[in-house]
């Protein structure tokens, strides 16, 4: 399994869930679910769910575990169902809270129309550092699925491999003790000149 790709996603129904489980198998990538704490099933929920996405609510995330921090990624690929023709507010709130962490972004949304919602991608740029490597919009089920699905797996695939390696924590520990030595190296000179 691959160690520097991990994809991030929330479903309410199961299909964010499907297409991105899928993403992530052919990727060989880790896959974890975020939640917040309420209530989103029934018609109170979805309720909820629509007043929370027009009015551009989050609220606190549960906590998520993932094997590495965030910023360890090359790449985070965020998935999310389409609410009221916006992000829902649950990857909306990820994105808020912890996208400057996340070095590159690509994303996948869901939604049972046939529309293509490029606002939703312009909304979740708004949040990330660097330009998204990939999007796609979805329709579980819908003719083009495979394909658009394929497509954006390719994409994903072409920039993992041309981007630069993350420095590994090793290295950037070794950048450090470079740096204390010469801090060392300061101190001891300016030491000796006192003197
Ligand atoms: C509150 C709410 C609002 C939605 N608004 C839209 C919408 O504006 N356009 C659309 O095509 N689908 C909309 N949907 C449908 C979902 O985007 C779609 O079914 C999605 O694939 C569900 O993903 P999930 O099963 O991972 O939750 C909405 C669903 C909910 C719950």
């Amino acid at each position: 399994m691959r160690n520097d790709v991990l994809c991030i996603y929330y479903s309410r129904t199961g299909k964010t869930r499907r297409a991105v489980l899928e993403i992530a198998e052919v990727l060989g990538c880790e896959a974890v679910e975020v939640r917040d704490n309420v209530k989103r099933e029934g018609t109170l929920g979805w309720l909820f769910c629509g007043f929370d996405a027009m009015r551009k609510g989050t609220r606190r995330l549960r906590k998520f575990n993932t094997a590495q921090p965030l910023d360890r990624y090359k790449l985070v690929i965020l998935a999310t169902p389409v609410w009221a023709g916006r992000c829902s507010s649950i990857i909306r709130g990820l994105l808020k809270r912890r996208g400057y962490e996340m070095q590159n972004v690509a994303y996948v949304i869901t939604h049972a129309s046939d529309n293509l919602y490029p606002i939703v991608f312009e909304q979740m740029d708004k949040y990330s550092l660097a330009p998204r490597v990939a999007a796609v919009s979805l329709r579980i089920d819908s003719v083009g699925y495979h394909f658009w699905r394929d497509q954006f797996i390719t994409k994903v695939e072409d920039f993992l491999a041309h981007a630069e390696d993350i420095p590994q924590v090793e290295e950037i520990d070794e950048e450090e003790d470079e740096f204390k030595e010469l801090e060392r190296l300061f101190l001891r000179r300016g030491e000796e000149e006192d003197a």
